[in-house]
């Protein structure tokens, strides 16, 4: 049974990784070049010229077209065929499917259902990414697994008190019991924990020497951007929407755009940005290595439960409380690709 949502838009890459190159990328199983036009705009097509298959991911752009590195058939961003080599009628009907795509918050998105219904409406909200106030520093890791198993990693992270102890882990995130609240086809997952020892990260990012009070509150966008806002402040001390002066909080975002590249391999396109040291480049490159590190931690797990899910395919995984959150988020995405399936067959 599928697992993909076809009728939305995924990230395939960043801004800035999107050059005159044609790149190959697959979103959900399905292989498609990515490239940058003279004048900047962004386009995809299918990685599979119509002449004789070979890749379009090995040819190169010319001015607003891209041109196929094995015989030089040359198609514009709509793909339409523009010029044959060697033959002077270029019939209408020769063109090359093509994916809408738009650039928005510094990311490159593709919308994989049907073109029509490619609503730039429907992009996740993941303004942080762009947004005065705010510092990103970005990075992309891949896993072995199935997308939905990184939504459950990135939705309890019960697991960083015991996957990621040198960095981002610490006791009391698994002994703190998680709430859950519902709202706009929204599951949110929440932790607040007060007088708590900081992580080494937190101490780095936020400079905390003492005890603090830290929040972590994290949903799923549709249909695969998680976004976990958290941030920690003094032990007793206000968070700066209610600080009235000398607030010395952090206030923190790590989002996750998942690209679900096939069935059992996924990427996150991911962001962690943050309120404070906008100027601090040390600070941009320490956050840097210490979440590769930490993400490099869950490959591992990530890996081996697929590994195991295709071994055991009939053998049901065991929900305990504080996967409330992960097995609610799970009936949404149940609902998300009925709902996906039932309208890509309406179209048929
Ligand atoms: S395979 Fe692309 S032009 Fe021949
Ligand atoms: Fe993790």
């Amino acid at each position: 049974m599928t697992t993909f949502i076809h009728n939305a838009w995924y990230a395939v890459c960043w801004s800035h990784e999107l050059v005159d190159k044609p790149q190959a990328k697959r979103v959900l199983g399905e292989d498609i070049a990515v490239y940058r036009t003279k004048s900047g705009l962004a386009a995809a097509v299918e990685d599979c010229c119509p002449h004789r298959f070979a890749p379009m991911s090995l040819g190169h752009v010319d001015g607003e077209s891209i041109v196929c590195g094995y015989h030089g058939m040359e198609f514009d961003r709509a793909g339409c065929c523009k010029s044959i080599p060697g033959q002077k009628n270029v019939p209408s009907r020769v063109k090359i499917k093509t994916y809408p795509v738009v650039e928005k918050h510094n990311l490159i998105w593709a919308w994989t259902g049907a073109p029509e219904r490619a609503d730039q409406a429907l992009i996740p909200e993941v303004h942080w990414l762009d947004a005065p106030g705010w510092t990103p520093v970005t990075g992309t890791t891949r896993y072995e697994c199935n997308w939905i198993l990184l939504v459950d990693n990135l939705l309890d992270l019960t697991h960083t008190t015991f996957v990621h102890q040198s960095t981002i882990g610490t006791e009391d995130v698994a002994s703190t019991p998680i709430t859950t609240e519902f709202g706009n086809d929204r599951v949110y997952v929440v932790r607040d924990m007060k007088n708590t020892v900081p992580s080494n990260f937190y101490k780095r990012v936020g400079g905390f020497d003492g005890m603090i009070d830290r929040w972590q509150r994290i949903w799923l966008e549709p249909p695969s951007v998680v976004v976990i806002d958290a941030g920690g402040v003094p032990a007793g001390g206000s968070r700066k929407e209610e600080a009235s002066d000398g607030y010395t909080g952090i206030d923190t975002r790590v989002v996750s755009m998942l690209l679900p590249v096939d069935e059992g391999t996924v990427d996150q396109i991911w962001a962690f940005v943050r309120d404070t040291q906008p100027d601090d480049r040390e600070l941009d490159s320490d956050i840097k290595k210490s979440l590769t590190v930490t993400f490099g931690e869950d490959a591992d797990f990530l890996a081996g439960q697929q590994a195991n899910m295709e071994r055991f395919p009939n053998k049901q995984m065991l929900n305990n409380t504080a996967d409330a959150g992960v097995v609610q988020t799970r009936r949404l995405i149940e609902r998300w690709i009925e709902s996906d399936t039932a309208t890509a067959e309406a179209a048929e």
